[in-house]
């Protein structure tokens, strides 16, 4: 039986006074944001063992409508099958690797692979292989497209898992609390509206050490000062999400006005430039962020869920390079809210989001210097960054230990084993010997500084 929705955010936990006595601790040292290595075995000990949010089961209308996405270069695509299920494959044809769909999104219930012309059913399975019907042996059951775990949460939110190991962590000890917190905030009640990107020069590190803390939000946030009582935003870690508090401004509060730095240059996609800075004059309005005193929800390792009364948004930070990285921001909002409500929402939404891009933009400039080394964090505003970090530590630690056991890279998104031959497992591990000729793959590693 499903859930009732509460609809009643909960209170953030008292404040422990012993909380303000424990000693505060440093960053990861800036190499971490910097590093082509750091950022190729996060890959494999972070983001192919995470469960990572990717959007909502709503914007599926009907069987075969997908939508891709790419996570550190695994491009994958999600879709509705003809029974209704979501389910995720890796976008290649298990031909000869060519990419299934070519959109960003689109619907069909057949997807033909343009190359030579093998095609696969909603659930992946192979339907035609041009002439392989005569050929002896061929199954092409063994040949339908590999499925990536997904979980779709009783709010309809959709996360993958990469993992394709036996050692896998089931999704409700991943985010273990997560969906019944979710329940507070009435996901139906809400639709698609939009989305856009933004692209950084920055690791996706950058960008989450900002989203764990509200410490920054008095000098670089002024619209987001006078929507929430800042003095009690909180940070609450809760294993693999954290969620963050804040009391709401009831009253009405002065219009958001635009007076960042014109120096400052922003990349807005499908936006064009941001416009030159202009001095509004401060009007009262309704706060933009409702009454609702809010839901939101860091999902490690670099995704949001951040819910308000007249919208909710995800943000999917995706990382491409050691000082590049993309953020998709998708927006929802409530049904039947006027177009004016929505479009005021929107600005909301992206003068803030855009004002922690900028911050980032220019904080990875330095990181990238190699003169700074770590910071000192303050223990309770800035415990979410503490927490975060702590996660990428320890996973990447965990697995580079694994690794030097092995003696070899272990990527846990590898589709191998089964689904190999021997002789191919037999060439493969050929090619990983001439790879490591003549290095110890234990001092390859060694210039990582933990
Ligand atoms: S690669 Fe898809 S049919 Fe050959
Ligand atoms: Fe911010």
């Amino acid at each position: 039986m499903a859930t009732p929705q509460l609809m009643k955010p909960a209170p953030p936990p008292e404040d422990n006074p012993t909380d303000k006595l424990l000693p505060g601790e440093h960053t990861l040292p800036a190499s971490w944001w910097t590093s082509p290595q750091v950022l190729d075995i996060e890959k494999r000990a972070i983001f192919s063992k995470s469960w990572l949010f990717c959007t909502h089961a709503t914007r599926f209308k009907k069987a075969g409508d997908y939508y891709a996405f790419s996570f550190l270069g695994m491009n994958f695509f999600i879709i509705k099958t003809k029974a209704g299920e979501i389910k995720a494959f890796h976008n290649f044809c298990r031909h000869r690797a060519y990419p299934v769909v070519r959109k960003q999104k689109g619907s069909s219930v057949i997807l033909g692979c343009k190359y030579h012309g093998w095609s696969y059913d909603t659930d992946g399975l192979l339907k035609k292989a041009p002439h392989f019907d005569k050929v002896e042996g061929f199954d092409p059951k063994a040949n339908s497209l590999f499925g990536i775990r997904t979980h779709v949460s009783r709010q309809g939110l959709v996360f993958v898992n990469f993992d394709n190991t036996d050692d896998f962590v089931p999704f409700e000890e991943f985010f273990a609390g997560l969906e019944d917190e979710m329940n507070e905030f009435d996901f139906d009640d809400y639709e698609y509206h939009m989305s856009y990107e933004l692209d950084g020069t920055f690791n996706w590190k950058t960008l989450m050490d900002g989203y764990q803390e509200c410490y920054h939000c008095p000098t670089a946030h002024p619209g987001l000062n006078s929507a929430f009582k800042m003095e009690t935003y909180k940070v609450v870690p809760k294993g693999n999400y954290c969620r963050h508090y804040a009391k709401i401004v009831e009253e009405e509060i002065e219009s958001v006005k635009d007076d960042a730095d014109p120096d400052v240059e922003s990349s807005w996609f499908g936006f064009g430039k941001k416009q030159a800075a202009k001095k509004a004059p401060a009007k009262k309005v309704e706060n933009p962020g409702g009454k609702f005193n809010g839901l939101w929800c860091y999902l490690f390792p670099t995704n949001g869920v951040n819910c308000y009364s007249p919208a909710w948004y995800s943000i999917r930070v995706l990382p491409i390079t050691p000082s590049r990285t993309i953020l998709q921001y998708d927006i929802y909002t409530k049904k039947g809210l006027a177009e004016e409500k929505k479009k005021e929402f929107v600005e909301f939404l992206q003068n803030v989001e855009l004002e922690d891009f900028n911050l980032c933009q220019l904080t990875q400039k330095n990181l990238n210097q190699g003169v700074y080394t770590t910071g000192y964090l303050h223990p309770l505003k800035e415990r979410g960054v503490l927490h975060y970090q702590k996660v990428v530590k320890d996973m990447v630690k965990k697995h580079f230990e694994m690794e030097l056991k092995a003696g070899k890279e272990i990527n846990p998104a590898q589709i191998g084993g089964k689904a190999q031959s021997e002789e191919a497992a037999e060439l493969e591990a050929l090619c990983s010997k001439i790879e490591c000729m003549g290095k110890n793959p234990a001092e390859e590693h060694a210039g990582l500084e933990w």
